[in-house]
């Protein structure tokens, strides 16, 4: 894989019609992981899937499913989560009463944990969590939407992420507006796990899933 980065589309921006040959279509194309945007209509004010889609997606791929609760209360709805075939669960921070009980709790579930920080969240509170952390999502869009135009600003909350992790074996994923000319960007500031959904799906045409896939590595 060059330069290690890896790559998760998100289905946000998916035919929702026929989700299963989306999935097995983006696995063909060379997908590192399946990035799932759950969305409760409260914490965000868009309404996407749970559980039982998950559940039904999971015998169609053996990627990591990368699971994005933005979600007003994750921690009643973790173990849904988990047994519904989760490999990741990805929490906002801004959501949870006790963060800590939160990762312990995704940990004790077999899942890896993630903390998603909304583009006005100080990252500096990561100091304290890097032994209960393997991945940390910097949004790079107000959570809510697919589509969104990338916020720049977020190149340097990406760098500042970076030097918080030192030499801590934690990923770095982006999610919002990543395309070929964002991709660079964050991958230089130290991202290496970039979502994409627009840049991914396009127009819909699973032929080009291939091309848009490695345009952004
Ligand atoms: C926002 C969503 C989007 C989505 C990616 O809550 O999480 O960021 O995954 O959307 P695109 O790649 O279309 O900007
Ligand atoms: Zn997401």
């Amino acid at each position: 894989m060059k330069n290690n980065i890896k790559i998760a589309p998100s289905i946000l921006a998916s035919d929702f019609s026929k989700l299963s040959t989306e999935i097995v279509a983006l696995e063909k194309a060379g997908a590192d992981l399946i990035h799932l945007d759950i969305m409760d209509g409260h914490f965000v004010p868009n309404l996407t899937f749970g559980p039982p889609i998950i559940k039904s997606l999971r015998k169609y791929s053996k990627l990591t499913f990368d699971t994005h609760l933005m979600v007003q209360n994750p921690d009643d709805l973790l173990e849904e989560y988990a047994n519904a075939g989760s490999d990741l669960i990805t929490v906002h921070v801004e959501a949870c009463k006790n963060i800590e009980k939160t990762l312990d709790r995704i940990q004790s579930l077999g899942c890896k944990t993630g903390i998603a920080l909304k583009p006005k969240t100080d990252p500096f509170f990561l100091k304290s969590l890097l032994d209960k952390i393997d991945l940390i999502l910097v949004m790079t869009v107000n959570p809510g939407f697919g589509g969104q135009e990338f916020i720049s600003e977020m190149l340097k909350k990406i760098t500042i992420v970076k030097s918080i992790i030192g030499s801590n074996k934690i990923d770095i994923e982006v999610d919002g507006g990543i395309n070929q000319e964002t991709a660079k960007l964050v991958v230089k500031a130290g991202a290496n796990i970039l979502v994409a959904g627009s840049a991914v799906f396009g127009d819909g045409d699973l032929k080009n899933y291939k091309f848009n896939i490695n345009s952004l590595r």
